[in-house]
């Protein structure tokens, strides 16, 4: 039976570095209120010039996870791109990628889960995989937040948490009959929760999409319920977690690394806990980026490969996250 394994991750994050003080400058907030709240010291923003978008910083970290697995573009039968910041509102920044791919006419879907966008893309390449619809799938994460967050006290709750930032992986299916690839995965969406974390405009269901007045009231800036996503997640991220483990018929024991969706420390801390997690199986790194959303767990993989925190072969994974939607889940990857 084919399985879906990974053959090149690649991480690309823009070099401006913000740090907590230089938000200072912009709205009333402080380094030790970010601090303590969320764990973010400091958060990667794209440069002020050149109109640089999401599909940009996919390209960069496609372009290394392609080389590592030493497959040209013309080897992809489908790219998968995950984001919530698209460079245009339509069309979907997998087609722009795959232009500045130099591809002609390779698929390419872009899906709108936000931060489980990485957790729904390799569901969806694993399905191709074992449908046999395609066979070698770049799937990317990528995020430009900074150009649409409210540079004002008004945004601070959400503007102090947002990074911008890409991951990517190159999936392959390899007939074998060893347990590797995805071994279990269990996905989540309750729209109900829709409003908990939004951009309200520009939309369809507003009519006119945008008004002068709609920019003057903020509503065109990401409004976030924070305490009730905050709940939201410290339950349903262990829960979801047991559920895949579970599924797998595994116990933490057997994985190597946990790599949550990085919101905010105090989340993960939570997280920790109530799995009862030693440190070293857990990584996070919103430190250095903030919240990247779609991004945030592919870069995380990343850099858990280049430390290489997990063994070469069989290194088992548990990823989980929760964010806008709110969509939730989790899934245990083991490599080949
Ligand atoms: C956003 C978040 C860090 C806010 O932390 P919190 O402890 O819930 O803080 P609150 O929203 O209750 O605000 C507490 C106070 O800090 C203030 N505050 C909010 N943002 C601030 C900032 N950046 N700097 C300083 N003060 C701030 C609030 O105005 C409030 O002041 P008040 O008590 O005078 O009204 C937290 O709720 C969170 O991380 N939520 C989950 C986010 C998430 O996972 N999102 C999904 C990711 S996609």
């Amino acid at each position: 039976m084919k399985k879906m394994v990974i053959k090149g991750t690649g991480r690309y994050l823009p070099e401006r570095i913000v740090t907590n003080d230089d938000l200072t400058k912009f709205m009333d907030t402080s380094d030790e209120w970010i601090q303590q709240r969320t764990g973010i010291e400091e958060r990667r923003w794209v440069s002020e010039e050149g109109n640089i978008g999401a599909s940009d910083l996919g390209l960069e970290a496609s372009k290394i996870a392609l080389s590592r697995a030493g497959w040209v573009p013309e080897d992809l039968d489908l790219i998968i791109f995950g984001t919530l910041s698209p460079d245009l509102f339509f069309p979907g920044s997998g087609c722009l990628l795959q232009s500045k791919l130099g591809l002609k006419s390779t698929p390419a879907i872009d899906i709108r889960q936000q931060c489980t966008g990485f957790l729904y893309g390799m569901e969806i390449a694993d399905a191709y995989i074992k449908s046999g619809h395609a066979s070698r799938i770049l799937l990317v994460g990528a995020e430009v937040h900074s150009t649409g967050l409210e540079m004002a006290t008004r945004g601070r709750d959400v503007t102090v948490i947002f990074g911008d930032g890409a991951g990517a992986v190159c999936l392959e299916g390899v007939e074998t009959d060893e347990n590797v690839g995805l071994l279990a995965a269990s996905l989540h969406a309750q729209g109900d929760y829709a409003e908990a974390l939004m951009v309200e405009a520009p939309a369809s269901r507003l009519n006119p999409r945008i008004t002068h007045e709609m920019i003057d009231d903020g509503r065109v800036w990401p409004k976030m319920d924070g305490r009730n996503v905050f709940k939201l997640a410290v339950k349903r991220l262990p829960e979801v977690s047991q559920v895949v483990l579970d599924k797998a018929g595994l116990t933490l024991d057997d994985i190597d690394m946990v790599i949550p969706h990085q919101a905010n420390l105090r989340i993960n801390q939570f997280f920790q806990k109530s799995m009862n997690l030693p440190d070293e199986k857990i990584y996070n790194n919103i430190q250095k980026y903030g919240n990247t959303t779609a991004g945030s767990i592919p870069i995380a993989l990343d850099e858990v490969i280049e430390k290489k925190l997990i063994p070469k072969e069989k290194g088992t994974i548990l990823f989980a996250g929760l964010g806008a939607g709110v969509t939730w889940g989790a899934m245990i990857f083991r490599f080949m």
